[in-house]
C-alpha cells in the first residue's frame, strides 16, 4: 500500500519543514512546492536526518497555474497543506500588494487547480491576526473578523473564499488552523527557524542574541496592564502545530465542509517570563533592555484551545521551557543555520523517489532542486 502523496506548499519553511517531519512520521509522503524566497531547500535534507526521507522538492509559485497542473499529474496527491505565503504583519502595511497577489490569489490559484486535478481536501495555514489586537482573551474562532493589517486581512479573505467553495460544492473538505505564536525546534535540534535578515519575532532575537550575534533583546514595552508589563502571547511548539496539521488533514479527508481551529496552548505568557524560560535553558542571563512599545502591538491575547480538541483531537502537548529548551539546542548546534553541516549520517539516506518525470516547472529559471 502506497503512503499517499500529500503536497505541502511552502514546505521548506519553518512551520513547512517541521510539518513534513510529522506528515511522514504518520505515514505520509511530502510533495515540497516552494520559491525558497524565504525558506531552504538544505530544511529538506535535515527532515531526512531525522525521519530517514527526504521529500521532493518542486522549485516553483503557488500562483502559476501550470506548475500546479504540472505538480497534480506528476504525483498522485491526495491532500494538500498549503502553507505558502508572506507573513510579516509590518511588510505588508509597506506593500499590500505582493500580500493580496502571493496569499490571497495564490490560494486561489491552487484551489482552482485542486478542483481540475480532483483534489478536495486541503489545510490552510491561517493565523490569529484575523482576531485583530481588541478582542477579550482567550480567543475562541466564534470571535469575529477584526484583522487591523492587510497580513491579516488576507488570511481572512482566504478563509471567506475557502467558505463559499465549501458551502458550494459538498466534495471539499477543508479546515483553516488560526497559529498563535508558533516557536521551538524539532528536538533533534537539526532542525529550526532561520529567518532572511534581522528577525522580526520574539524567539529567533532571543537566540541570537544568546548565541552572541546580536548584542541584546529590546523588549518593545514594559508599561502594558500585564502580570510583568510585558506583551503577552500564546507561543505554541512548532512541533504541536506540526502535529497539528496531521490531525486537521485527517479530520477534512473524512468530514466534507470547513472548518476553523486555533493551534495554541490556551495559555499567555509575557515576554520576561519567555526570557527567564530560556535562561534556564542555556543557565545564564540573556542581555536585555527596554525599549518603547511597537507600534501595532496589543498588549495581550491567547488562544481558546478546545476547538481543536473537540473537532480532531488535538492540543498542545510541550510547555514553554520545552519550546526554549528546544530553540537554544537549535541555535547552539546550528550558529549559521542551513549553512552548519548536517552530521554525516545524513548523508546517502534514501530519498523519497517517483515514478514520475521532475521537469514539471513551466518558468524558466526554475529548476528542480
Ligand atoms: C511577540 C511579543 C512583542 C520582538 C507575529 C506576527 C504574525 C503571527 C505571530 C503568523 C510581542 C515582543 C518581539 C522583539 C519584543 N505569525 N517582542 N522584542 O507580534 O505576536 O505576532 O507572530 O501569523 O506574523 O504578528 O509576534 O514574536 O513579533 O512578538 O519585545 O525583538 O514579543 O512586542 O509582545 P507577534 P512577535
Amino acid at each position: 500500500m502506497r503512503a499517499p502523496r500529500i503536497l505541502v506548499t511552502g514546505g521548506a519553511g519553518f512551520i513547512g519543514s517541521h510539518t513534513c517531519v510529522a506528515l511522514i512520521a504518520a505515514g505520509y509522503l511530502p510533495v515540497v512546492l516552494d520559491t525558497l524566497v524565504n525558506s531552504d531547500a538544505r530544511s529538506l535534507q535535515r527532515v531526512a536526518c531525522i525521519t530517514g526521507v527526504e521529500p521532493v522538492l518542486v522549485c516553483g509559485d503557488v500562483r502559476d497555474a501550470l506548475a500546479l497542473d504540472r505538480v497534480f499529474a506528476a504525483y498522485d496527491v491526495s491532500a494538500v497543506v498549503h502553507l505558502a505565503g508572506l507573513k510579516a504583519v509590518g511588510e505588508s502595511v509597506v506593500d499590500p500588494v505582493s500580500y493580496y497577489d502571493v496569499n490571497l490569489a495564490g490560494t486561489l490559484a491552487l484551489v482552482q487547480a485542486m478542483d481540475r486535478a480532483g483534489v478536495r481536501t486541503l489545510v490552510f495555514s491561517s493565523s490569529a491576526t484575523v482576531y485583530g489586537d481588541s478582542q477579550p482573551s482567550p480567543i475562541a474562532e466564534s470571535a469575529p473578523y477584526a484583522a487591523v493589517n492587510p497580513y491579516g486581512r488576507t488570511k481572512a479573505m482566504v478563509e471567506s473564499l475557502l467558505a463559499d467553495l465549501a458551502r458550494a460544492d459538498a466534495r471539499w473538505g477543508i479546515a483553516c488552523l488560526r497559529y498563535f505564536n508558533p516557536i521551538g525546534a524539532h528536538e533533534s535540534g537539526l532542525l529550526g527557524e532561520r529567518p532572511h535578515g534581522p528577525p522580526n519575532n520574539l524567539m529567533p532575537y532571543i537566540t541570537q542574541v544568546a548565541a552572541g550575534q546580536r548584542e541584546c533583546l529590546v523588549v518593545h514595552g514594559a508599561d502594558y496592564d500585564t502580570i510583568d508589563g510585558t506583551g503577552v502571547r500564546d507561543y505554541v511548539h512548532v512541533m504541536d502545530v506540526a502535529e497539528g496539521h496531521v490531525a486537521a488533514l485527517r479530520h477534512a479527508a473524512r468530514r466534507p465542509g470547513i472548518l476553523m481551529a486555533n493551534l495554541g496552548t490556551g495559555r499567555g505568557a509575557s515576554v520576561l517570563e519567555v526570557v527567564s524560560a530560556f535562561e534556564r535553558a542555556m543557565r545564564r542571563p540573556l542581555a536585555l533592555r527596554i525599549g518603547p512599545r511597537r507600534p501595532g502591538d496589543a498588549p495581550a491575547y491567547w488562544a481558546d484551545a478546545r476547538g481543536a480538541w473537540q473537532a480532531f483531537g488535538w492540543r498542545a502537548r510541550r510547555d514553554l521551557d520545552q519550546m526554549c529548551a528546544d530553540s537554544w539546542r537549535w541555535q547552539a548546534a546550528n550558529p549559521h543555520g542551513f549553512d552548519d553541516p548536517a552530521p554525516a549520517h545524513a548523508s546517502g539516506l534514501p530519498r523519497f523517489q517517483d515514478n514520475t518525470s521532475t521537469s514539471i516547472n513551466s518558468k524558466p529559471g526554475h529548476s528542480h532542486a
